[in-house]
């Protein structure tokens, strides 16, 4: 998977340098470009926002600096473009799943106010919220996108299982998980989790997640 990033702010996605992302990233198992926005302004002072018209408060991005950028990096429109913006689709573990199968992607991160709508009319295919709340910016938004969709890119994750019995991958949130030691601080990991017993232990398994689904999400129960 090649990934195309549009920001005001590219040392912010230092993050995939360190842990599982870095080491995919230094294999080769993805590729992920950061283009300054900035860059790519005619303006002679590099300008990339101004006030909105009709009023009312912040900047907004200014359409060109984005424009030619894009123009730039996809300039066969062979990635999915993407805006991220709480305007846009929630994202969700099934809408990750599907755009990690696709081969480009490329991800423009909004600020301050946003973006002049003629050019995500022109440019942009999507628009994909992280959530119901405001950030300040859409580059936490992207690396959320990015790292999970990366972990479905085959050779990513150490064991693709772990993508298959996890929270969202069916209609159960995961159930409680230990590991040595076996007495923390006076606090026993459940006996059935010793016993030796793998039926036991998937009943067991599956009764919590039920619970805690049924106390934290309860919704999710009701898409069933
Ligand atoms: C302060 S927000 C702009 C909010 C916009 N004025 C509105 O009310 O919809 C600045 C940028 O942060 C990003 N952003 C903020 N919240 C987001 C979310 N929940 N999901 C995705 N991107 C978000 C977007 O790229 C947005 O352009």
């Amino acid at each position: 998977m090649k990934i195309d990033v549009l920001t005001l702010f590219p040392e912010m996605f230092d993050v995939f340098n360190s842990s599982l992302m870095g080491k995919a990233r230094e294999k080769g198992i993805y590729e992920l470009n950061c283009h300054n926005i900035r860059d790519y302004s005619s303006d002679k002072h590099k300008k990339c926002d101004d006030a909105p018209f009709g009023g009312g408060a912040g900047m907004v991005m200014t359409p060109q600096p984005i424009h030619d950028c894009i123009a730039f990096v996809d300039p066969d429109h062979r990635a999915k473009r993407i805006y991220l913006s709480p305007r846009g689709k929630v994202l969700t573990q099934s809408l990750v799943r599907e755009l990690s199968s696709e081969e480009r992607i490329l991800l423009l991160c909004g600020h301050y106010e946003g973006v002049d709508q003629r050019v995500l009319d022109m440019d942009i295919d999507e628009e994909i919220s992280i959530g119901d709340y405001v950030l300040s910016g859409g580059e936490i938004p992207a690396m959320v996108l990015i790292d999970s969709m990366l972990r479905y890119v085959p050779d990513v994750l150490g064991n693709l299982e772990s993508t298959v019995d996890e929270s969202f991958s069916g209609t159960l949130l995961e159930y409680p998980q230990y590991t040595r030691p076996q007495n923390f601080l006076g606090r026993t990991v459940p006996e059935v989790l010793v016993s030796g017993n793998h039926a036991n232990v998937d009943k067991w398994r599956r009764e919590q997640s039920l619970e805690i689904t049924r106390k934290n999400r309860p919704d999710l129960l009701d898409k069933k």
